[in-house]
């Protein structure tokens, strides 16, 4: 059931050039070929591995494996479906969707957004009924004005187990639809829903579209658990969205404050912080980070001052740096949150705390510091070591030396010798560098023989035929004019197996195996594989004797009447003959 057909993708993928496209999100520098390198946006890396093929309109990572078209790589960044990501490419083109064929998921989409907005609604009125009075009498304890309220549209859900369910029905909404976007839960029986969010405080989650993709609930009293959070659904990803980056994004400030709780973001915003936004009751994830720096380059984290706390930050100190996105990291002394801590001490105090927050690099330190006990010489070493390894990650010397001088009088170590530690770990950090670079740029050439990443190869031998069997579709595809493709279901490794079915069902119907239609169907894992085994060197001469080859060990496998030895023998002669293999 192709969604699109075969000429308005292709039509798509020629008017959304991939290195336009790619250039848009990581940049791309000219190396050795034709093909354009740079640092791949899907996992962290100090050395360009991600490539961009103009020829072949495809990306590829030599580093993490993905690959794919370029719709391929706009649902990967966008975190978009397939139709979506189809969409979004038309938009940039100037082009129009085939109506006929946009049914399904992105209808299913548009229809949960809706809903999601009725919701948020329907629990924003609640607010003004009587029954609303526990929920603004809660608002009220905690300072929130009824600007914020209005500003974050913020809502009541009753302490009844259908209101939501009839009221939405009402609308026209049907039970599927309410469950789908995890707004009701199925009875116990089987049978029958009721509402997931009962007597709580509501928070809609706004995505930067400015869409309701989900809500938190905050209880209203000390009852657990304190908040209750939208499933994941067909339009939310914890992982992938920040609360309130909708109103963040808009802020002059120049950077964002991460806080943790919902509540926090509140207080911030009504002080006249408005660029603060918190992750989804998860610790910070690599997409949210990347969510950050499209909008800004620096990021203050205001989590709060307890253990836990301090444990997110390390983590989200790690995560940011890896984008280049500058961290500091405040201190509050005397509150336990921000909110707490405007609500004692005041919005300037605050600002003030803001203004001198620490670079990671002092924070860090400091963290460090507090695991040690500087009266032990034994410890004070320990913590030089640690410490010197943070200084000598700073890019600036004079900044370096501010550093030691600062450890030499915590330690009462000379100042040179802490300088001298700091440059040997840097020395050292420099030739890892450069071993990771080399890894980096050889890889290319070996990744033929290397095993492709994430495949679970039970047999070698046969995988090594599968692998061929893929090249014969893509690379020679008149060699299955005058016969079918032999059936995926010989294949032993899961992994070849799909992408074969894929390509040799397309095949089968006279369709094309051109990137920009196989992208609704791989993976971009698969995308990568099928990119990586493409890649290698084939050296086919006789390919029709070498088809028969592989279909025979494959024969044999499923049989499981092989002998072993004879085939070992038969594969090393193919190999030798006709230099294919990997
Ligand atoms: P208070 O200041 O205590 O009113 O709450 P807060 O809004 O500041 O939240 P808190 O700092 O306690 O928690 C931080 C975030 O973690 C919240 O915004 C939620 O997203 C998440 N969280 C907290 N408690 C729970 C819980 O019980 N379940 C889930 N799923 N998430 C939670
Ligand atoms: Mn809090």
């Amino acid at each position: 059931m192709p969604q699109f057909s075969e000429q308005f993708l292709q039509e798509l993928s020629e008017r959304n050039d991939i290195v336009d496209v790619v250039s848009g999100y990581v940049q791309l520098t000219k190396r050795s070929g034709s093909n354009l390198f740079g640092l791949c946006p899907f996992h962290s890396e100090k050395t360009p591995s991600f490539s961009v093929s103009p020829d072949k309109q495809i990306y590829h990572c030599f580093g993490c494996g993905k690959g794919g078209s370029v719709i391929g790589f706009i649902m990967e960044i966008e975190n978009l479906s397939f139709p979506d990501a189809v969409g979004f490419l038309a938009r940039r083109a100037g082009m129009a969707m085939p109506e006929e064929n946009d049914h399904g998921e992105s209808k299913r989409r548009e229809r949960m957004l809706h809903l999601n907005r009725d919701a948020a609604r329907f629990f924003h009125e609640q607010l003004k009924t009587p029954a609303g009075q526990t929920a603004r009498d809660y608002i009220a304890r905690r300072g929130l004005t009824a600007r914020t309220v209005t500003n974050f549209g913020l809502g009541f859900a009753p302490n009844t187990w259908s209101s939501l369910t009839d009221a939405m029905k009402q609308k026209g909404y049907s039970e599927r639809e309410l469950f789908e976007a995890g707004l009701v839960r199925q009875g116990k029986s089987g049978r029958g829903v009721y509402d997931t969010f009962r007597n709580r405080l509501m928070f809609p989650v706004i995505d930067v579209r400015g869409n309701v993709i989900g809500f938190s609930g905050r209880i209203l009293d000390d009852g657990e658990p304190k908040y209750m959070n939208s499933p994941e659904t067909l339009v939310f990803s914890k992982s992938h969205n920040l609360f309130a980056l909708n109103l963040a994004k808009k802020s002059k400030s120049g950077y964002l404050i991460l806080a943790e709780g919902n509540i926090d973001v509140a207080s911030l915003h009504q002080a006249g912080f408005d660029s603060a936004v918190a992750s989804l009751g998860t610790s910070l994830t690599d997409a949210q980070a990347r969510l950050m720096s499209r909008y800004v380059s620096e990021v203050v984290i205001a989590y709060d001052n307890d253990g836990a706390g301090q444990k997110a930050a390390q983590r989200a100190i790690t995560i940011l740096e890896k984008l280049d996105v500058r961290v500091r990291v405040l201190r509050m002394e005397g509150a336990k949150d921000p909110d707490e801590y405007i609500a004692k001490f005041g919005p300037d105090a605050f600002r003030n705390l803001l203004e001198k927050s620490e670079n990671h690099v002092e924070y860090r330190l400091d963290s460090l510091k507090a695991n040690f006990d500087l009266t032990s010489d034994e410890q004070k070493v320990a913590f030089l070591k640690e410490a010197a390894d943070i200084v000598a990650q700073l890019p600036g010397a004079v900044e370096r030396e501010v550093y030691a001088m600062r450890l030499s009088e915590q330690t009462g170590v000379p100042r040179a010798a802490v300088l001298d530690e700091v440059s040997r770990r840097r020395k050292q950090r420099a030739r890892r560098e450069h071993k990771e670079v080399q890894r980096t740029e050889s890889r290319p050439v070996r990744v033929a023989e290397e095993p492709l990443k994430g495949v679970r190869i039970q047999d070698t031998e046969a995988a090594a035929a599968e692998r061929n069997l893929i090249q014969f579709l893509c690379h020679d595809p008149a060699l299955f004019r005058t016969r079918e493709p032999p059936d995926a279901a010989l294949f032993v490794t899961p992994e070849f197996r799909h992408i074969y079915e894929v390509l040799s069902e397309r095949a089968k119907r006279g369709e094309s195996l051109d990137p920009a239609v196989l992208t609704g169907e791989l993976s971009s894992v698969e995308f990568g594989m099928l990119t990586t085994m493409l890649n290698a060197p084939t050296e086919l001469s006789n390919s029709e004797k070498a088809l028969e080859d592989c279909i025979y060990i494959l024969r044999k496998k499923q049989h499981g009447s092989g002998n072993d030895t004879d085939l070992s023998a038969l594969q090393k002669q193919m190999i030798e003959k006709k230099g294919y293999g990997g």
